[in-house]
């Protein structure tokens, strides 16, 4: 094994196929190549993923794609060094394409494969930057399937603070857009609306917010917005923008006062936030803000990182492999893997 390993990392947990080939150099990790092909399109008209439909599309779009990011990266599969993918969680046929495509690579090329846990992906693509800097954080994950608050200490060494009750933080802003008509994903036309709204026009409901515990729930904001939509004019694009403007803060104040305070319990002085609701431009304004008053460090997922990607499976395949964990090929796909917790 060179002493500089090379990576190809496919992901296939949801509705993108993705495929990267990333490198430990010395001076840090280096994304030699990465290509995504979204189905976001190809949802659209169910208003959401139907797993069968997304299996398919997996097995259409991944073999260009691996044979795209070699190419892009100026490699062929003898200069890789192990392959890796996604075990779980995610759609149980969808995770099989990619997770069996890495398996055949590394078994034909004799090479290690590395199965990788996608909230691992998440948790860490904070410190793409900084691999040796993993640890001494509060993680936030916030994604279309996750809400999760996680104390890191180090790699590997994780303890669960809390999660959401219900609805994950990006799975509320799929269904509010979905109930105001607006195109699947919702997350960033929600985003993109709520630039022209006024925050405070609904008061909707914080929940769990003066509770101690580090839980979150959507599913009560959701059921609001339904209430609220028949007594206001949603043909009107102003009310339109003001319900995203008001939905999104409820969102972002929960998350930002509950991530602060558990930095606060931790001691932890650093805040690591990921997922693709991290892309939200009031969220990351939010946290940067509050984490500038709290004197806290605040570590955000690079944009690239922040939706499914494979660049992030390669990160934590690298540490992986540098830790000696390579995976045995019989180990299977398990769509409701947990992140593994020290405690
Ligand atoms: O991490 P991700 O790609 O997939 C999962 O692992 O779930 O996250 C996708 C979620 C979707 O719910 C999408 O609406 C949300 O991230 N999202 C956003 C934004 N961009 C993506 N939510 C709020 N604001 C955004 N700008
Ligand atoms: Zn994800």
């Amino acid at each position: 094994m060179s002493s500089a390993p090379v990576i190809l990392a496919l992901e296939t947990s949801c509705d993108e196929t993705a495929c990267a080939i990333v490198q430990w150099q010395d001076d840090g990790i280096r994304i030699l190549s990465a290509e995504v092909a979204s189905q976001a399109a190809l949802h659209e008209a169910t208003g959401g993923v139907v797993p069968e439909v997304a299996s398919r599309q997996h097995l259409r779009d991944l073999r260009p794609l691996v044979e795209r990011a070699l190419h892009g990266a100026g490699l062929s599969l003898e200069n890789v060094d192990a392959f890796a993918a996604t075990l779980g969680p995610g759609l149980a046929g969808a995770l099989m394409i990619g997770a069996a495509a890495a398996k055949g690579l590394a078994l034909a090329s004799r090479r290690p494969f590395l199965g990788v846990n996608h909230l691992e992906g998440h948790l860490l693509s904070p410190f793409f930057d900084d691999p040796a800097g993993i640890g001494g954080a509060v993680g936030l994950i916030v994604s279309g399937g996750h809400t999760l608050l996680v104390d890191i200490a180090g790699f590997r060494s994780y303890r669960r603070l809390g999660g959401t009750l219900d609805d994950a933080a990006g799975e509320a802003f799929d269904k509010v857009a979905k109930l105001l008509g607006l195109p699947y994903p919702g997350g960033p036309v929600v985003d993109q609306l709520a630039r022209m709204g006024n925050p405070k026009a609904y008061p909707f409901p914080r929940a769990l917010l003066a509770d101690e515990s580090f839980d979150f729930s959507f599913s009560g904001l959701k059921t609001a917005v339904r209430y609220l939509l028949p007594k206001i004019a949603v043909s009107d694009a102003q009310v339109v923008a003001d319900v995203c403007a008001s939905f999104q803060a409820a969102v972002v104040d929960v998350l930002v006062a509950k991530t602060i305070r558990a930095a606060r319990a931790t001691g932890r002085r650093c805040l690591a936030v990921s997922g693709g609701v991290s892309m939200n431009s009031a969220l990351r304004a939010a946290f940067s803000d509050r984490c500038t008053g709290e004197n806290l460090q605040l570590r955000l997922a690079p944009p690239a990182l922040c939706t499914d990607n494979a660049a992030m499976i390669g990160f934590v395949a690298l540490h992986q492999l540098r830790h000696g964990l390579a995976t045995a090929v019989t180990e299977d796909i398990d769509p409701n893997l947990r992140l593994a917790f020290a405690s």
